[in-house]
């Protein structure tokens, strides 16, 4: 169920970043081999897993303050994808920068084991997307996400879809 759930969200939230910065879209377009750079890029800026916790099993000191065994930790992945000493701009979308201390998919032993699943089935999407001229842009109304989860989860995201006038050649060859 992780996986199902986080690999939707990851579309989702993909989707919606990408369709925020259409000059994006347009590079992936034109370069194709880019579209990995951008969903990491857009997935550091809406992680599909915000937090989650971990149990500390041994006391241990981190920067002169000691965490006792016993405690339970949020791991605040979001914010890891936000500090601003390892990405700078942070709220910026670049998709040139370099990607060394992504925490989308958590960190250390742990991490997810299934990160290269879930981007592989968002970039599959775009793909379809691209092959049959489907576009994507911000529909008229606000998108909403729901509040206070662990979660980065969308609850509305309206979108506008166009085909392109490649997409009617594609169905008409299929057709034929
Ligand atoms: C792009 C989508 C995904 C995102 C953003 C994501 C994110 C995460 C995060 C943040 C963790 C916690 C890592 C940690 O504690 O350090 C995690 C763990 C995990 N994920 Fe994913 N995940 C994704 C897709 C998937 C998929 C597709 C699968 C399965 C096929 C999967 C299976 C797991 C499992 C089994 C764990 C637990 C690993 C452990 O505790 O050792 N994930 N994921």
């Amino acid at each position: 169920m992780d996986g199902v759930h986080t690999a939707a969200l990851a579309a989702a939230n993909t989707f919606f970043t990408l369709i925020g910065h259409p000059e994006a879209l347009e590079v992936v377009r034109l370069s194709p081999q880019l579209v990995g750079r951008a969903i990491a890029e857009a997935l550091r800026l809406e992680p599909p897993v915000l937090f989650l916790s971990r149990y500390v099993l041994k006391d241990f000191h981190y920067q002169g303050v000691i965490v006792p065994a016993g405690n339970i930790i949020a791991m605040l992945w979001a914010a890891g994808n936000h500090d601003p000493s390892v990405f700078p701009k942070p709220e910026t979308f670049d998709m040139n920068r370099p990607q060394a201390g992504l925490t989308t998919f958590g960190g250390g032993i742990h991490i997810c084991p299934g990160r290269y699943v879930g981007v592989m089935l968002v970039w599959v999407l775009i793909e379809e997307f691209e092959s049959h001229g489907v576009r994507c842009s911000l529909g008229e109304r606000a998108a909403q996400w729901y509040p206070a989860h662990k979660m980065g989860q969308l609850k509305v995201l309206p979108v506008r879809l166009d085909r392109s006038a490649g997409a009617a050649r594609v169905e008409a060859e299929i057709a034929g």
